[in-house]
Formats: C-alpha cells, structure tokens, sequence
C-alpha cells in the first residue's frame, strides 16, 4: 500500500488575466492537503476507487469517463505490457472544493504520486503537473495550468502561458516558447513560462471562506463571454493585472510588504471590474481591510470561494475574529517563508 497527499494552492495575483497569456503567481497552502492511498485489491476487481468524504465511489470499467478513471488510466498506460492491476484507491481532503484553493488539482496530484509510488515510476514535477492539467481540463474546460503547475511543484510559482492559444483562451499543445524563457531559471518551459518566484521577507495570509461554492467554468465561462463582446476593454484591464503581477513580482523579491498590501488591494479592484467578486467576497474584504489588513483580494475565480488578507502580526488576530464575524465559514492562515528565486 503508498501513500501520497498533495497541498492546496491560492492565487495570489493575476487569476483570470492568466487565462488570456497575462502572468500570474501562485502560491502552495500547505496547511490543507489531498491524499490518496493506493493499495493491491483481490484479483479480479479491477481499479476501485473511493471518496468516502464526498460519499462517492466508482470503478473505473464502470466509469471510464469519470475525469479521475481518466487520470488513472492515463498513468497506468505508462506500465509495461502486462496484467492490469486491481488497485483500491482511496482519496480524502481537507481542501474545500469549488472555493479556489485548487482541491481538484491537488486530488489529482495525489493519486498521481500514490500511483508513481506504487508501481515506482519516476515522474517530475512537470510530468505530474502534464498529467493533471489533462483532468484539470476535463472539471473545468479551459485551465490556464496555472493549478496544477502550482500544486506540482510545490512552490510559489510564476505562471504564464506560451502566447500561443493564450489570446483565445484555449490552450493548444506545442505552443510557442516564450521568449524570454532562455535567460530565465525557469522550472519548465514547454507550453507555459514557469519561474520560482524569489521572496525576500515572510509574509502571513489569512484565507477567508466565504462559504459559497462556485464551480470554476462558471465564472471563467462569463469572462470569456464578456471579453468576446468587447475585447478591446477586457484586455486593458488584463494589461492592468499583467502591470500589477509584475510590480508583486518585485516586491516580493524586495521583502517590501506595505507594497504587496496595496498591489492585491489593486489587484482586487480589477476582478471586481472583471466582473468576478460577489457580495459575500466584498464583505469579507473590506471587513479585512478595516480591521487592519495590509491588503485584500478574491483568490481564484471569484463568485464564491476564497478570499485572502495580507496581515502583520500585530493585526492578525484582530482580522481573523472580524472574518468570522463577517461570515467568513472558515479562515486558515498561511504563514510564507523566503525563497531564493533559484530551481
Ligand atoms: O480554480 P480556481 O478557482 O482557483 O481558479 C483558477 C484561476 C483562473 O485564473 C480563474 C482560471 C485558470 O484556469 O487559471
């Protein structure tokens, strides 16, 4: 029997710009986690699998279209010739789901290990991360990857699409490579622009549930609509986001906290011209920031989900007692280390 988990993950700038070929950076949050236990099942039984969180459980001859049968056979094709294996495969997570804190990614993700263990296959990160976006693409239409690259590599991460595919909103295999791929450390390199992102000063976040769940395609859906009908102004402010994501890039590099407060406040002001924030997320953030939030902004696809606020520590007790009070259904905190910017 192998057992693998996964962490959840949080957008801490540029979500939905990232879909149209903007950069984005996001973060692991360790703290809630995916795990996947995988173990020989009697001859016979083919691979089962069970969700006993979600009170769900399918096999994978019964339910071969079922995005995780996919994701397993899709693994599984990668062993030499042989008998199939019986496998039970048994998946449970702490990470709510539809609230942008990545669960399917990081559900993925874990099986993908449980099963690399098991058979001892050795997969990169970048393999791993290739194998969920293919699930990723199956829950949620269009990905930008920006999930499951984060989740994968377990660590804070610049994102960027290959410019190719990325203005539609599609992603397209064999993209182009990014230009300044060659001169950057970059974690991979293939359809996407994947940097580790340098952080000179920890920082904490608060991550405030608003309690409502919002499946990801929706509200992507939405902006995709929105931008075909007027282009023109949904890619200014996809150009404001890129302009801001590159600004939280330096200051992150500089450990200059005050200037990361006010960029995701910026940041925040730009999904809600998008058109992605909703009543429950603009309580939450401007309860944070009253109560002494350095800066706050909707995480993920907006709608429901999760929001996040940057504290110091003399405020964060205070900002997680008005969360609550504000409705928040749950607050996890995430305390980020400094990093070098190096592979
Ligand atoms: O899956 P979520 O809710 O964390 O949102 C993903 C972020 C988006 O940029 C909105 C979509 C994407 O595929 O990058």
């Amino acid at each position: 029997m192998t057992f693998a988990t996964a962490p959840g993950k949080l957008i801490l700038c540029g979500e939905h710009a990232v879909v149209y070929g903007r950069p984005a950076i996001a973060l692991p949050l360790a703290g809630v986690r995916a795990r996947a236990e995988v173990a020989d099942a009697p001859r016979g039984t083919g691979v089962r699998f069970d969700a006993p969180d979600l009170g769900r459980a399918w096999s994978l001859a019964g339910t071969p279209d079922n995005p995780l049968s996919e994701l397993v056979a899709g693994v599984l094709a990668r062993l030499p010739p042989g008998r199939a294996p019986d496998l039970r495969i048994t998946i449970a997570s702490d990470i709510p789901i539809a609230s942008g804190m990545g669960s399917g990614a990081a559900i993925a993700t874990a099986i993908v290990r449980g099963l690399a263990t098991h058979f001892h296959i050795t997969l990169t990160s970048e393999e791993v991360s290739a194998l969920v976006y293919e699930s990723e693409r199956r829950y949620h239409g269009t990905p930008s990857g920006i999930d499951n690259t984060v989740v994968a590599f377990e660590r804070a991460v610049w994102y960027q699409r290959s410019s190719v595919g990325a203005e539609s909103g599609e992603r397209r295999a064999g993209g182009q490579l990014n230009a300044s791929c060659s001169n950057a450390p970059t974690l991979q390199c293939s359809n996407a622009l994947i940097e580790p992102v340098a952080i000179a000063a920890p920082f904490t976040l608060l991550v405030g549930d608003s309690g409502v769940r919002s499946a990801t395609r929706l509200p992507v859906g939405e902006v995709r609509r929105r931008r075909e009908a007027d282009p023109a102004r949904y890619d200014a402010l996809f150009d404001d986001v890129r302009a801001v994501v590159l600004r939280v890039r330096a200051a992150l590099a500089q450990g200059d906290i005050a200037a990361l407060g006010g960029l995701l406040d910026r940041n925040h002001e730009l999904l809600r011209e998008v058109g992605v924030s909703s009543p429950e997320l603009e309580r939450l953030i401007g309860t944070a920031r009253e109560a002494g939030a350095l800066g706050a902004k909707l995480s993920g696809a907006g709608w429901g989900g999760v929001m996040i606020a940057l504290v110091d520590d003399a405020r964060r007790e205070t900002v997680r007692a008005a969360l609550t009070a504000a409705g928040a259904t749950r607050v996890l905190e995430t305390d980020v280390a400094p990093r070098s910017g190096t592979v």
